[in-house]
């Protein structure tokens, strides 16, 4: 079976692809610097798998030791680009440190390739791309306009899509999958592996999730007074591992040579947009704990309202999204209380 290269493989999104990758038979080499990850994620995924990964400690900017891996593992067909920094925030504070990551590390990684006969790369991309969609660009699908990016980190992802984009077109040979997340939420079903946000988590569901084990008091429920429903913003919370399933089909698809352009975009949803209140409601009632919640400003930089048209990925990749939303945050919480030795 071929052998893929998972660049952030110990992360949130990589540790449950390298999952379904093992379970499909492929060998998965993991390279990750462990910035925002922990070792022992491999022993969860061990657990789960009854198969370990290879993996190795290089930081994806560190060009000489990532020539000797693409040599030492000779049988590389593809590589699976997640490793990045991620934090919206923090990629204010310190554009420099994420355009020299994010944007060094897929630099460094297409030069070896193509010096190392690899030809199929998948990339991480996020929805993030879009901005927020005008009304008639709702749901959004592929062709929609990508706008300037609210951050350096969504900067990155645009810039990494067009290095890509360039990249390919004075490379027959190379060929990628740009894969477009919406919101990933929820944990491994045998909550061995999850999310593991370091320090005070900025996205919904950590935050949720640690509000209801009492590491967090209160969760603040960002602008009531959105043009929704009910007041809330809406995304398109997609689970984590239907997430990971279509890596291995974007796999699957490039090795078999079925691509029809070299430069294969999809957008990762579920095509239904749930706002923040209704994820708060439906995690009470499926869990049955009552986290304490308020009512506060908006968050700068916030969009209003996106969710997915995923037909292009149901029709061209043969997967769907479909695990409905009660199993997945109880998942996600399955995994809080196991962290916390919560009975
Ligand atoms: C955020 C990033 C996005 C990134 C994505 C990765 C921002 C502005 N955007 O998206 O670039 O690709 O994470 O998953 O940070 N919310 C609360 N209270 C909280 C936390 C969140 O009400 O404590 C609300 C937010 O206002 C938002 C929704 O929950 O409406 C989802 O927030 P979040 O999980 O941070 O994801 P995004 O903002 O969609």
């Amino acid at each position: 079976m071929a052998r893929i290269l998972v660049t952030g493989g110990t992360g949130y999104i990589g540790s449950h692809t390298v999952v379904c990758l093992m379970e499909q038979g492929y060998d998965v080499v993991i390279v990750d610097n462990l910035s925002n990850s922990n070792v022992e994620v491999l022993d969860g995924i061990e657990r789960i798998v009854g198969r370990r990964p290879d993996f190795e400690n290089i930081d994806c900017l560190d060009y000489t030791n990532m020539d000797r891996l693409f040599a030492r593992y000779s049988d590389i067909e593809a590589v699976i680009h997640f490793a990045a920094s991620k934090a919206v925030g923090e990629s204010v504070e310190k554009p420099l440190l994420y355009y020299r990551n994010n944007l060094g590390s897929l630099i460094n990684l297409l030069e070896l390739m193509m010096a190392h006969g690899v030809k199929n790369i998948v990339f991480s991309s996020s929805c993030t791309v879009y901005g927020q969609p005008d009304a008639n660009h709702l749901p959004v699908d592929e062709t929609a306009p990508i706008q300037k990016a609210l951050s350096p980190y969504g900067n990155t992802k645009q810039v990494n899509e067009e290095i890509i984009q360039d990249t390919c077109h004075s490379n027959a040979n190379l060929h990628a999958t740009i894969l477009r997340y919406f919101n990933p939420i929820g944990a491994h079903p045998s909550a061995e592996i999850g999310e593991l946000p370091n320090g005070i988590p900025n996205n919904l569901l950590p935050f949720v999730t640690q509000t209801a084990a009492g590491l967090r008091e209160c969760l603040r429920v960002f602008g009531d007074d959105y043009n929704t429903p009910d007041g809330s913003c809406i995304r398109d919370y997609i689970y984590v591992m239907d997430l990971a399933k279509a890596h291995v089909k974007a796999v699957e698809r490039m090795l078999s040579g079925a691509p029809t352009e070299q430069v294969e975009i999809f957008n990762l949803g579920t095509g239904r947009g749930l706002s923040v209140l209704e994820i708060l409601r439906t995690f009470i009632k499926v869990t049955g704990v009552h986290l304490k919640y308020e009512i506060v400003g908006r968050r700068e930089g916030d969009i209003e309202q996106v969710w997915a048209k995923p037909d292009k990925a149901n029709t061209v990749l043969g997967w769907k999204a479909d695990t409905p939303v009660e199993e997945v945050l109880m998942s996600a919480w399955n995994w809080e209380k196991k962290l916390r030795g919560i009975e």
